[in-house]
């Protein structure tokens, strides 16, 4: 049987390491820790989601791939009503509002011990300012294209002695300069564009974050010219 897993999903179980306990939260159909536990890349799996429907749907699913024994299910506002036994935190598919609101509320994942592989969907530099004021590191990032959107995924961890991102970072950190997807390029061309256009909206008054960012993205004129 066939799991349908969306690209983004794909990539995002690429960082996941072998022998991983997993917490996919905000799980949804569940799709991701079947795919994960299927491949013998996570040795176990909690599923978790904030609504008891999309619970339900990984339920069905998880005993559909005869997995419902090896996935421990809960009904959680992110972390809130999970165990803290596993080793890598999925979060994906979800605004920075919504990741930072569930990371805001579990300082106890400010640990060594755990890894964090997020894809966040909206507003992502206001998530890497959130990680970065509170002493995670970006260690790795990609981009991906999915149908007609493009997405980033990235690993972090716990370090609160690597540097803080500066503003400029916020929006295009140094994990995701060093990444060497074929679809970078498009990313820096997207953001470059949508940042020109917000500041020239903004006329005089400009914004200082946006303005750091374009000259962080100056950094890089190799990405520039690929297009
Ligand atoms: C757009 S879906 C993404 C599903 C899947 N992770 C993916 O990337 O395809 C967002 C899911 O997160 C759940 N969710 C939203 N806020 C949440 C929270 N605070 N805690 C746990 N789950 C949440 C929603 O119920 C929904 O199932």
């Amino acid at each position: 049987m066939n799991i349908p897993l969306s690209k983004r999903l794909l990539t995002c179980a690429g960082f996941v390491a072998p022998g991983d306990r997993i917490a996919d939260i905000g799980c949804d159909h569940g799709y991701l820790s079947i795919y994960l536990l299927k491949n013998n890349i996570a040795v176990s799996a909690i599923a978790a989601d904030i609504n008891e429907m999309p619970l339900q749907s990984a339920k069905r699913n998880a005993e559909r791939f005869g997995l419902d024994e090896k996935i421990s299910f809960y009904l959680s506002d992110g972390v809130k009503s999970i165990p803290r036994e596993f080793d890598t935190l999925i979060c994906t598919g979800m605004g920075a509002d919504t990741m930072v609101s569930i990371l805001e509320a579990a300082p106890w994942l400010e640990n060594k011990q755990y890894r964090l592989i997020l894809q966040c969907q909206s507003k992502t530099h206001l998530l890497r300012q959130y990680l970065s004021d509170h002493g995670f590191s970006v260690e790795k990032e990609t981009v991906l294209r999915d149908g007609r959107f493009l997405y980033t995924v990235m690993e972090v961890h716990y370090d609160p002695t690597a540097p803080r991102l500066t503003e400029g970072q916020w929006y295009f950190p140094p994990a995701l300069a060093r990444d060497t997807a074929p679809e970078l390029p498009e990313y820096y061309a997207g953001l470059r564009f949508r940042l020109e256009r917000a500041l020239h909206g903004r006329g005089e008054a400009g914004d200082p974050v946006m303005t750091a960012a374009l000259q962080e993205l100056s950094k890089y004129p190799h990405l520039k010219d690929t297009l």
